[in-house]
């Protein structure tokens, strides 16, 4: 299928702009692709030759990157004249809660948004397609319209430049973003103009099945991707508010989980119990839902979504509780082993991560930590605590520190305690038996993903807690 499209521009080099265009330039090699962004840092890590520091880890990027970049996809901190050049525009940035001003802690920050609808106002070339990729309150569309229509209003050079606006969200998750966008559930297109909807409808199906691209008004296409977020949240908060009663009761999570998920109407995604969601959509769109919610009177709707985030709130804090009240009911001076740093597996992203929480919450207590994370470096871990990192002494220890650990065995040695806050693979094949020898008794471990597996409980001198389970 003839496409009229033969040159796109990204804006926004991030989480989703980087993977998301990488694939797109993978499926269509005819479209020279240009991924920008103003953070000049993360550009030059996208263009390193050496692929394993690209500012991303995702599986199967690095592939995709060594196969397309500089052939038809490209990263560059040259916005204006990317711009100038693109036939379509995709706008990837980052769309955060805002921290100050009216709806501050609930509200969508567009200051982005605007900063970008106003620099493809001003350098776009005749006739573009201007296609909202990052999460966004509905109707923002609105403002991205009149942003380009009126910019150029009064301006006789620019009378035949045209822009027609999409929606069109991105649902991937990070850890399978590669397969969730070579191999999507759907692709929801929302607008009003038939023509541009078909221009970006023919790049999909560059690779796409086309019973799985979805059209609708653009109101629809911009609450749908909330509101799927919203759903998916409501999930684990539901499933993590049970191991609580799990824990009361003598009932086991993992086998209600089984036992409900099997039923076709509820599904067995979505439902494993964890130490809380974190990533950097949930919480920023359900409270951005919330607000929404709010501003059109909307206040029971608006308290249902906000006991989401409540419940995600309390298994942080509860969890904390539980590791303090085993070990005797103090931290303060002892040596824990936190494995896993990242808010899920298979990513370096730390965004509104549940072991931030966790973490700081320990050490406040006085406990010292020893962070273990195969992906996560220690600067980051230090940008999202906020706290500086300090080298464990046993003898002169501080009253609540935490250091990074490249070896796991370092992270163990002298601990009382090892807590499990991300699944990654390889916290499941861990062995124990020897690992536990470098610990100091009485040793526990803190599962909060449930991934040790069975025969522990035949562990000498272990003390082993799981989520929802042993108690
Ligand atoms: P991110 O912070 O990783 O990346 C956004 C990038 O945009 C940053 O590198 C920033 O420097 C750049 N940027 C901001 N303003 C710019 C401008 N005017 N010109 C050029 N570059 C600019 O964010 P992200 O995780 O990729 O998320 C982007 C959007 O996609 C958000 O709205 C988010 O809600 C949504 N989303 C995220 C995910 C996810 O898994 N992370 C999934 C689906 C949707
Ligand atoms: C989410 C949505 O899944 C995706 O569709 C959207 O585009 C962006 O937001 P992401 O945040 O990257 O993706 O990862 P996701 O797999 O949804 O996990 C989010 C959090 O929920 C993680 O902390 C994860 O550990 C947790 N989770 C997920 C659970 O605790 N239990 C589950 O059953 C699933």
């Amino acid at each position: 299928m003839e496409s009229k499209i033969k040159n796109i521009c990204c804006i926004g080099a991030g989480y989703v702009g980087g993977p998301t265009m990488a694939v797109l330039a993978d499926k269509c090699p005819h479209i020279n692709v240009s991924v920008v962004d103003i953070n000049q840092s993360r550009i030059d890590a996208w263009n390193n030759e050496d692929l394993t520091l690209l500012p991303i880890y995702e599986p199967g990027l690095k592939a995709i990157v060594r196969r397309c970049r500089n052939k038809n996809l490209y990263f560059s901190d040259e916005v204006e004249k990317n711009i100038a050049k693109a036939d379509m525009i995709f706008i990837s940035v980052n769309t955060p809660t805002k921290t100050k001003g009216i709806g501050a802690g609930q509200a969508s920050d567009l200051k982005w948004i605007e900063k970008s609808a106003r620099q493809i106002a001003n350098f776009a070339q005749e006739e573009t397609i201007v296609v909202e990729k990052s999460t966004l309150p509905v109707r923002t569309a609105e403002t991205i319209q009149r942003i380009l229509r009126e910019t150029n209003k009064n301006n006789s050079l620019d009378k035949k430049k045209t822009f027609s606006v999409l929606s069109n969200p991105e649902f991937l998750a990070e850890g399978t973003a590669i397969k969730d966008l070579e191999n999507p559930d759907r692709v929801l297109i929302g607008g009003e103009d038939i023509k541009a909807i078909e221009e970006l409808k023919k790049i999909y199906l560059n690779w796409i099945d086309p019973s799985k691209i979805i059209i609708s008004n653009i109101w629809s296409s911009e609450l749908s991707k909330l509101i799927a977020n919203a759903f998916l949240a409501q999930r684990i908060s539901s499933i993590n508010s049970i191991t609580s009663l799990c824990e009361a009761t003598g009932a086991n999570i993992t086998e209600v989980s089984k036992a409900i998920g099997l039923d076709s109407r509820i599904g067995t995604k979505f439902i494993t119990p964890g130490p809380g969601f974190g990533g950097s959509c949930f919480k920023k769109d359900i409270l951005n839902l919330i607000y929404i919610c709010n501003y059109y009177g909307l206040k029971e709707v608006a308290d249902y979504w906000s006991k989401v985030l409540d419940i995600n709130q309390w298994q942080k804090q509860r969890i904390t509780e539980i590791i303090i009240k085993n070990l005797f009911g103090t931290v303060n001076g002892k040596k824990l082993a936190i494995l896993g740093f990242a808010f899920k597996a298979n990513t370096n992203d730390t965004r509104e991560s549940p072991a931030i929480e966790i973490c700081k919450n320990l050490i406040n207590e006085g406990a010292n930590l020893a962070i273990y994370d195969p992906k996560v470096s220690s600067d980051q871990i230090e940008k999202e605590l906020n706290i500086s990192q300090s080298n464990y002494n046993e003898e002169n220890f501080t009253d609540g520190s935490w250091e990074s650990q490249e070896d796991l065995g370092c992270a163990l040695k002298g601990s009382d305690a090892a807590i499990i806050l991300t699944e990654w693979d390889m916290f499941q094949e861990l062995n124990w038996a020897e690992l536990t020898k470098l610990m100091r008794p009485p040793y526990w471990i803190f599962d909060t993903r449930n991934i040790t597996k069975k025969n522990l409980e035949d562990l000498e001198g272990l003390n082993l807690w799981r989520l929802g389970i042993d108690q």
